[in-house]
């Protein structure tokens, strides 16, 4: 049987692989998008690790010069999705959006170097790219230098449409923004992807953020909507110290401590968003500057990051309290706002159990870490490789043969 797994899992990354770069699915998402192609190389290290590199530096290849690594480069011309290149409007010599995604890159540069040593000569120039990054997320997303950086926009969380935005997402306007066709429920149920009310404000944003011609050191102020999401941060705070320990097993040492410091300074601030009565992180609002009253899988996810270990334990105790068939449903079960089936409202994502088993193994909950694991094959043995999961009845949701999620297949059963 893990046999068949695995040689499913590589077939979905070979048909889903352009060459340079892979695509999360055929039809619903026909580009690169940014923290899909970093989890991607962790699957493809498991059989082609120069061909994992490079899903990594084509990524990097279209960096902004601010240091903003953008959520989809469009390769290749395709009708089949919006908001397409003339929407975004960012003028780049290869059409990319114009905001960004969780920066798992560092971690998955550190982890596939370790498995793949003789690729790190290749490797060398992304440390510099990845702490460009890193520093624009400080310097950008963080004006007040708080040690947090604010996402200003839900589609750069990756959980898009999650009940944390709820509250903050109402100052977003709604009118205003030209007329538009989705494409998305073409592709997949209507019923398990975001509103039309949610769309409008994703449109609203990015007229917004292009009425400002996209300088990025403008954008966060400008923003109605700014969340300091500790799931984000977690992934920043991991990559930047992983990034640290490969940079100075690499001899780059002034990178390893620009990186560990970025490091320490959000790990002191995260644990202001902790919650004693939710047992989690939870998401700041930048702009009220209260705490998001939200039990979402985000503030799980905060395990990824080297937090204290009664905080780790107290993680681990509250997804067991879902009580779901499967974990980890991406919206506590019984609040206001789950839907079992409504992509991040509280389907299951493989991805975000792989690193919030990863965190919880590194932090000793090993049992926790070991029934994500099997709750996540599991999934896949009776649903297939989907690319989010009903947590209640474990049916496949959204697109199919889906790339990262055929990823942490590879990963899972390495593990
Ligand atoms: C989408 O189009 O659904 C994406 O999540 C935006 O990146």
């Amino acid at each position: 049987m893990t046999d068949l797994l695995q040689s499913a899992a590589i077939e979905i990354l070979k048909i889903n692989d352009r060459g340079s770069y892979t695509v999360p699915t055929k039809g619903l998402y026909p580009f690169q998008w940014n923290w899909d192609s970093c989890l991607t190389a962790l699957g493809q290290r498991h059989f082609d690790s120069a061909r994992a590199l490079t899903e990594i530096e084509t990524l990097f290849a279209h960096q902004w010069p601010c240091g903003m690594v953008p959520h989809i480069i469009f390769h290749a011309q395709d009708d089949g999705y919006f908001p397409g290149p003339d929407v975004w409007g960012c003028k780049r010599p290869v059409p990319t959006s114009g905001i960004t995604q969780p920066p798992v890159a560092g971690f998955a540069l550190r982890r596939l170097l370790d498995k793949a040593p003789e690729l790190r000569d290749r490797a060398q120039p992304l440390l510099g790219k990845v702490t460009t990054w890193h520093r624009w997320f400080h310097a950008t997303r963080d004006p007040q230098g708080s040690g947090l950086a604010a996402i200003i926009h839900p589609w750069e969380s990756g959980r898009d449409n999650s009940v944390d935005w709820d509250i903050p997402f109402e100052r977003v306007p709604t009118t205003g923004i030209a007329p538009y066709t989705r494409r998305d429920t073409q592709h997949a149920d209507p019923a398990h992807r975001p509103t039309k009310e949610q769309y409008d404000r994703y449109i609203w944003l990015v007229e917004c953020f292009r009425g400002l011609e996209w300088q990025t050191d403008k954008l966060h102020d400008a923003s109605p909507f700014q969340v300091v999401d500790p799931g984000f941060n977690a992934i920043l705070i991991r990559s930047c110290l992983d990034l640290a320990d490969l940079a100075d097993e690499m001899g780059e040492t002034a990178l390893a401590q620009e990186n560990r410091a970025l490091a320490h300074k959000g790990l002191a601030a995260l644990s202001a968003l902790w919650s004693e009565r939710h047992g989690q992180y939870l998401c700041l609002d930048r702009i009220t500057g209260q705490l998001i009253d939200s039990p979402s899988s985000g503030g799980l996810l905060t395990v990824f990051a080297p937090i204290p270990p009664d905080r780790a334990a107290r993680v681990a105790a509250t997804i067991d309290g879902h009580g779901t068939r499967f974990h980890v449903a991406s919206h506590a079960p019984g609040t206001k706002g789950f839907d079992a089936k409504r992509y991040w409202r509280g389907p299951v994502w493989l991805v975000v159990n792989y690193m919030i088993a990863d965190g919880l193994r590194n932090a000793g909950q090993t049992d926790a870490a070991a029934r994500i694991t099997g709750s996540s094959l599991d999934l896949i043995r009776g649903s297939g490789f989907a690319e989010y999961y009903d947590p209640l009845t474990g049916e496949a949701l959204g697109g199919g043969q889906f790339t990262w999620t055929a990823a942490m297949v590879l990963e899972f059963l390495s593990a």
